[in-house]
C-alpha cells in the first residue's frame, strides 16, 4: 500500500499539499492527515475524492500521541511515497517579549517533532520516495523580531540537506520548501505579541502555487524549492552579503 503523510494538514500549506498529492503522485493508494483539529481534518476528507483518506489528530509535540502514528505504521505496514512535514509555527517578537512556552513550542514543534516524524517514517519509505519538509526563507539568515523562529527554519534546512546526502544510497530525496510570507493562518498566530511588517503583508504568496511549485520541485530531485522572483533574489543576496552586514540593515 503505497501512502502519503502529511502533517499540518487541517490549514494552509499542509491543507493544499493534501488537496494536490494524488493529482502528482498518481500512484497513492491513501493519504494520512495529521492535525490536532479532528472536525478540519474530516471536513478535508470528505472534500477529497479519488483516494482513501485517514485523519490521525495527535499534537505532534506530545511523545505518547506521536507513538499512535507509529503503531498505525506497524500495523499497516505501508510504503510511504510522501512525507510532508508542513506543521510548524512562530511567534513575531522580540526574544525578551515571548513567553518561555512559547519560544520553546516553535522548537519542538518545527524541529524536534519534524525530526522525529522524519526518523519515525523512514524505515517505511522506499526508492524513489520523497521527503518534503516546510523550512522558510527566515532559514535564510537570522531574523531579529523573529530570531526563534528563523533559528528553526535554518535547522530545517540544514537537516534538510544533509539527510538528502544520506539518502542518495536509498534513492530518497529531501526537499526543503523555503517560502516567503504565504497567505494562510499562520500570521494569525504570528501576530500575538506584534503586527506583522508591512512588507511582508504585500509580498504574501498564494498558498496552493507554493506547493505546486514544491511538489513539482521535489519529483525533480530539487534540493531547495523557492517560490517567486523576490525570495530567489533574496536567497541570492544572503548568499552573496555577509550577515553582519544585511542583519541590522533588515533590523
Ligand atoms: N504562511 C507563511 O507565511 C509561511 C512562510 C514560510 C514557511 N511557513 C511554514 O509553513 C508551514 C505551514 O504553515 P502555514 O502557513 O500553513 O500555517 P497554518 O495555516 O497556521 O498551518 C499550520 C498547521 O500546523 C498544524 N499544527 C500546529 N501545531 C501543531 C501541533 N502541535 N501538532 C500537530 N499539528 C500542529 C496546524 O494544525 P492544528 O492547529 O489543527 O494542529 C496547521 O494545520 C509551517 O512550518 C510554517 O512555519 C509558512
Amino acid at each position: 500500500m503505497k501512502i502519503a503523510v502529511i502533517t499540518g494538514a487541517s490549514s494552509g500549506l499542509g491543507r493544499e499539499f493534501a488537496k494536490q498529492i494524488n493529482q502528482h503522485f498518481v500512484t497513492l493508494d491513501e493519504v494520512w492527515l495529521i492535525a490536532r483539529r479532528e472536525e478540519r481534518l474530516n471536513e478535508l476528507k470528505e472534500s477529497l475524492h479519488g483516494v482513501h483518506v485517514r485523519t490521525i489528530p495527535i499534537d505532534l509535540c506530545d511523545r505518547d500521541a506521536v507513538g499512535t502514528y507509529e503503531e498505525m505504521l506497524q500495523k499497516f505496514h505501508p510504503q510511504i511515497r510522501v512525507l510532508v512535514n508542513a506543521a510548524g509555527y512562530g511567534k513575531m517578537g522580540y526574544v525578551e517579549q515571548i513567553s518561555e512556552e512559547d519560544l520553546a513550542g516553535e522548537i519542538r514543534l518545527n524541529c524536534e517533532s519534524l525530526t522525529r516524524m522524519t526518523k519515525i517514517s523512514l524505515p517505511y519509505m522506499a526508492k524513489r520516495s520523497n521527503i518534503i519538509n516546510i523550512a522558510s526563507s527566515a532559514a535564510f539568515m537570522p531574523q531579529p523580531n523573529f530570531a526563534v523562529y528563523a533559528a528553526s527554519k535554518s535547522y530545517v534546512l540544514s537537516f534538510s540537506r544533509a539527510l538528502h546526502q544520506e539518502l542518495k544510497k536509498h534513492g530518497i530525496v529531501v526537499t526543503a520548501v523555503c517560502p516567503g510570507p504565504v497567505n494562510t493562518e499562520f500570521f494569525d498566530i504570528a501576530e500575538s505579541y506584534t503586527k506583522t511588517k508591512g512588507y511582508k503583508v504585500i509580498l504574501r504568496a498564494n498558498a496552493g502555487k507554493v506547493v505546486t511549485l514544491a511538489i513539482k520541485d521535489a519529483m525533480k530531485g530539487k534540493t531547495v524549492s523557492t517560490y517567486g522572483v523576490v525570495m530567489k533574489a533574496f536567497r541570492v543576496v544572503t548568499k552573496i552579503i555577509p550577515h553582519g552586514l544585511i542583519v541590522p540593515f533588515i533590523h
